[in-house]
């Protein structure tokens, strides 16, 4: 019998995605049914993000619109779970009582007991060394791509991250449970794996490392596709890019978040390498993997960034040619290191710097993809284009998407594609004849 209806939100990045998945895994072994529509739901949950200020309002707000649910249906539960809830620790309840639940990213377990008890203003923001969720099977939303999320926790403590502080410390899955996992996934019809943690490659469960581990899910008959992010580029080593070499079904795409291009600026942002360091990453991965996509992060305007800083991410951009990057503006975010440093790029001077990075970038990614016209790329599809249903989307290999103009293949294949054009931020393309 149906116990009622939830609805969840998610914001922020795969890991976030990976935990709604959980939780909605145990709101239906409780006979919760997932709705799209909040207003037909029992229970609300918005899983929020904390990484820069504006992610951290976009949740609070979004709260706030379905309150007003509450006066047609008194016995709604809305949670706010996720960095948020973690970072703010219950003080949100003096402003917004109309909050049921605040639930950090640990305390996921015991959701199908709380809501019984039909809770009010319940708050646990304890965060755990131990908590992996092992043995709980996700609900997943995809129908192509499974997360899995091998490890939680960040001991990096880069300067300006919130994340060691609203996700905990690092800790590993067992290698069982995430090759039992997989098998699952597999056997439900899911192509493509990713694995996912904050560093994803620090993975470390007793005599396993992260490229062991690579090694072991790759050899699970059946799993076409293994993607994985987000890794640390410290941790990016020649153990790693050989597996990664080795086997045919990782996918040669490495997401490096470099951050910045100064190594004065690297180090006060307590990223453990330098400019050069990071430039030797990359020739390892261009030298054992070729073909292998590189992709980036890059934050403008950390406190003490200089004009002559500032050069330096660019020409560190000009010298690797990202296929593709995340850029942002720094924020501060409170607790960090960085928050006691005098934020000194004024606005408008991280708004051009990030303009002026953006645009870079959008030539690199337009000449990285027009070098792909003319090759044949296995590209796995996994849905319909939005401007036009009847072509279908997919992605190659190395992460780039790919829009079929010709021919027909159906969600879940795995096929070769001729590369016809790069327009724009997609590629084009039809199916090769064999
Ligand atoms: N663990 C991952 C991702 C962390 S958050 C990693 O290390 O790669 C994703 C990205 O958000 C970071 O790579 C960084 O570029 C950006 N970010 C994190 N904190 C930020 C802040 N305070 N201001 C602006 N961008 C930030
Ligand atoms: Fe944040 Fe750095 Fe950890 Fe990534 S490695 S989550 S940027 S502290
Ligand atoms: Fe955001 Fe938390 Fe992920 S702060 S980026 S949702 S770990």
């Amino acid at each position: 019998m149906e116990a009622g209806k939830y609805y969840i939100e998610t914001y922020g990045c795969q890991m976030n995605e990976a935990d709604s998945e959980i939780i909605a895994g145990l709101l239906e072994r409780e006979n919760y049914i997932a709705t799209c529509n909040p207003e037909e739901a029992n229970i609300i949950l918005v899983n929020t993000c904390s990484v820069r200020h504006g992610a951290d309002n976009r949740a609070i707000s979004r709260l706030s619109q379905f309150k007003s649910l509450k006066k047609t249906n008194p016995d709604l539960l809305l949670g706010l779970v996720g960095c948020v809830a973690q970072r703010d620790r219950g003080k949100i309840l003096k402003e917004k009582p109309f909050i049921d639940l605040v639930l950090g990213p640990d305390a996921y377990r015991q959701i199908p007991q709380l809501i019984m008890n039909k809770p009010h203003s319940f708050v646990d923001v304890n965060l755990s060394r131990r908590e992996v969720y092992d043995g709980l099977m996700p609900f997943r939303n995809s129908v192509v791509n499974a997360w899995v999320s091998i490890m939680r926790g960040c001991d990096k403590f880069c300067s300006y991250c919130i994340v060691p502080y609203t996700r905990g410390r690092e800790r590993s899955r067992s290698v069982k449970s995430i090759v039992e996992e997989v098998k699952i996934a597999v056997n439900d019809g899911y192509q493509e794996i990713t694995l996912l943690g904050q560093n994803v490659n620090s993975y470390r469960y007793k005599e396993y490392r992260f490229p062991e581990l690579l090694i072991q899910v790759a050899k699970i008959p059946g799993v076409k596709r293994i993607r994985f992010t987000s890794p640390h580029p410290e941790d990016v080593n020649a153990r790693m890019l050989e597996v990664m070499r080795d086997f045919d079904n990782i996918c040669k795409h490495i997401h490096l978040p470099l951050q910045s291009g100064s190594t004065k600026v690297l180090s006060a942002m307590n990223r453990s390498y330098t400019q050069k360091r990071y430039l030797d990453f990359v020739a390892n991965i261009r030298n054992l993997l070729p073909t292998c996509g590189i992709t980036t992060d890059i934050i403008v305007g950390f406190p003490g960034e200089t004009a002559a800083d500032f050069e330096e991410t660019l020409r560190v951009m000009d010298e690797v040619i990202f296929d593709n990057a995340y850029m942002f503006k720094y924020s501060p975010r409170p607790n960090t290191a960085a928050v006691q440093l005098t934020d000194n790029v004024t606005e408008e001077e991280k708004a051009e710097r990030l303009n002026r990075i953006i645009a870079k970038q959008k030539k690199h990614t337009t000449f990285r993809n027009r070098q792909t016209i003319g090759t044949v790329q296995s590209v796995l599809i996994d849905g319909s284009s939005k401007k036009n249903v009847d072509e279908k989307i997919g992605r190659t290999d190395s992460n780039k998407l790919v829009i079929l103009k010709e021919g027909n293949a159906d969600i879940g294949d795995l096929i070769d594609i001729l590369i016809t054009g790069a327009p724009g931020v997609s590629l084009f393309g039809k199916i090769q004849k064999s």
